[in-house]
Order: C-alpha cells, then sequence, then structure tokens
C-alpha cells in the first residue's frame, strides 16, 4: 500500500487539544473545576499540554471544550486588572507571565456540544483545521520534554508524510484501559501500524502496546471520522476511525517508554506533581530533603 506522500507536505502548525471531558475519576474536585486545571505545582494540567505544543513548532491552537470549561479559556485570556495590579506593585516579572500566556500561540476554542466520544470531539474540528498535517494532544496527558514524543512524530512526519501515533509498551493486564495497536518495527523509534483496535479486553488483545494521548493526522482522518459508528462505550472512537485510515494511507507509530503522565489518574497525578517539582530551582533542593524525610520516616515506621 502506498503512503499518501506529496513531494513537499504542507507543515504541521496545528494542534487540537480535546478537554471536553467529563473527568469522572477525579471527583469530586472535578465537579466544578475542569479537569485540565488541575495544577501541577502552579500552573493548571492543560497549560504543560499547549507549552509542549508550542515547543514542538505549533502555531495554532483549537482546544474543544464543553459547558463547565470556561476557566481553560479564561486562563488563556488577557486579564488586564490583575496585570495593572501587579505592574503598580512593582511585580514586572509576575504582570509579564500572565500576559505571556495568552500570547503562547493563536488560541481558539469550540464547544463540543454533545458528548459522542473522542473521535466526535476530534471530528469538530474539521472547519479549523481544513487540509492539513495537524497534530491531537489529548488534554490531561502531560508528556516530559525528555521523551521527545511530539518533536519526533512531527519528524517522522516531515520523513514520511503519513499519520502518526505515540504508542508505549503497557502491563498486558492494562491494555484494556487503551487503544491497543497491531505494528511491525520501520526505522529506529518508528514502527508501521497494520491493526488497531479500541480497548480489548486483556485476553483478545493483539498486543501490548497502547496508544498514548498524542496523534499526528493527515486531514483524510476527517472523512474516516465522518463515516465511523459509535463504538466501545457507544462513542465515537478515533481508534476506529484510525482503523479505517489504514485501508487508504499508511500511519506509522512512534514508540516511546517513559515520560508520560495521565494526570486523570490520582497516583500518575502525584507522580507528575513529584518529578515537577524536584525539577524546579525554586523549590527542588528544599523538597528533595522533606522527601527524604518522609522516607525516612516511613522506613522507620515500617
Ligand atoms: C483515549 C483513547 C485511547 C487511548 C487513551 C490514551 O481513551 O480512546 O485509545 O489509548 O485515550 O490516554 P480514554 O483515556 O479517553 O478512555
Amino acid at each position: 500500500m502506498s503512503p499518501s506522500v506529496s513531494d513537499d507536505p504542507k507543515p504541521v502548525r496545528k494542534a487540537v487539544i480535546p478537554a471536553a471531558g467529563l473527568g469522572t475519576r477525579f471527583l469530586p474536585f472535578s465537579k466544578a473545576v475542569p479537569k485540565e486545571m488541575l495544577p501541577v505545582i502552579d500552573r493548571p494540567v492543560i497549560q504543560y499540554v499547549v507549552e509542549e505544543a508550542v515547543d514542538a513548532g505549533i502555531t495554532d491552537i483549537l482546544i474543544i471544550t464543553s459547558r463547565y470549561k470556561k476557566s481553560i479559556e479564561d486562563h488563556f485570556d488577557r486579564l488586564l486588572d490583575l496585570e495593572a495590579h501587579l505592574e503598580a506593585k512593582g511585580k514586572i516579572d509576575e504582570a509579564d507571565e500572565i500576559r505571556a500566556l495568552s500570547e503562547l500561540a493563536q488560541l481558539h476554542f469550540v464547544r463540543q456540544g454533545e458528548a459522542l466520544g473522542l473521535g466526535h470531539a476530534i471530528g469538530v474540528a474539521r472547519n479549523h483545521v481544513g487540509d492539513e498535517p495537524f497534530v491531537v494532544l489529548l488534554g490531561d496527558d502531560i508528556m516530559h520534554r525528555r521523551a521527545g514524543v511530539l518533536k519526533g512524530m512531527i519528524d517522522a512526519y516531515n520523513d514520511h508524510h503519513c499519520s502518526v501515533v505515540a504508542l508505549m509498551e503497557v502491563d498486558p493486564a492494562d491494555i484494556s484501559a487503551y487503544g491497543c495497536a497491531v505494528a511491525e518495527p520501520h526505522a529506529d523509534r518508528l514502527v508501521k501500524v497494520n491493526g488497531l483496535v479500541e480497548k480489548p479486553p486483556p485476553e483478545d488483545a493483539p498486543s501490548s502496546l497502547a496508544i498514548m494521548g498524542r496523534y499526528l493526522f493527515t486531514p483524510a482522518i476527517f472523512d474516516e471520522i465522518e463515516r465511523t459508528e459509535p463504538g466501545v462505550g457507544g462513542e465515537i472512537q478515533i481508534t476506529d476511525a484510525m482503523l479505517s485510515l489504514l485501508d487508504s494511507e499508511m500511519m506509522l507509530g512512534f514508540t516511546f517508554s517513559d515520560g508520560r503522565f495521565d494526570t486523570g489518574k490520582k497516583i500518575d497525578y502525584l507522580r507528575a506533581v513529584v518529578e515537577f517539582a524536584l525539577e524546579r530551582d525554586d523549590l527542588g533542593p528544599e523538597f528533595r530533603t522533606i522527601l527524604a524525610e518522609i522516607t525516612e520516616r516511613e522506613n522507620l515506621s515500617r
């Protein structure tokens, strides 16, 4: 099968961040505050996701929200009163930091009116994205810079001109929480995707290679989404649309093994807070000492 290759592919400039989900795994916190607004130290999860996209060269970001997610929009908007207040107090760095949030990229927002699934949420971006390749970053997954996932995926697209999905080996017992890929080695960290299935029971899973929340799609995905019937959980699944895309286009997987935090999962959220705090110049040294004290006390009381 030939990949959909043109000699001069359009550059990847646009990102779509689905952030419309309810976040039931983080109740009661997520009752009144979107799960994407959970703080990892002093910034919300979605800010890490937006910064990752900007870091990878993305200049236009569409965030798919829903009712009750207004605080996400507010976070990236100008807040002139606060800027003026900080400036009047001489807190120029803080004022600059607040302003910079609205200048990270061209940010746009659109609502997914009905919660019909991740595939449907991505489909909502069709008019905005148009006829260009684009990346999708799930709004509650943080990828550490060291994993180089989005950049690696964009490099793969620039070399091979096809859709690319982030993949990680998981414990076979956990595969039912993920989209699952069947793939063969291609080059270096890349595999060629031959099959996909959304959230298979472990006993039926064809592999333990799981889809992690980063995708790069050619615009052909939109027709496939429109044709996709509700699947697992009665939702329009992006994994099903990707499986159909495989009939007409090649798809690569970018494999990695470390540096992903699913902040919708409490234990992963805690790991994110600890890792990112340890890396901060203003907090790391003191926090390291505190962690060592806690660990020592825990060990002594065992
Ligand atoms: C979604 C996708 C799934 C993917 C996962 C990654 O599932 O449907 O294929 O593996 O994200 O986090 P969700 O976590 O929304 O249930």
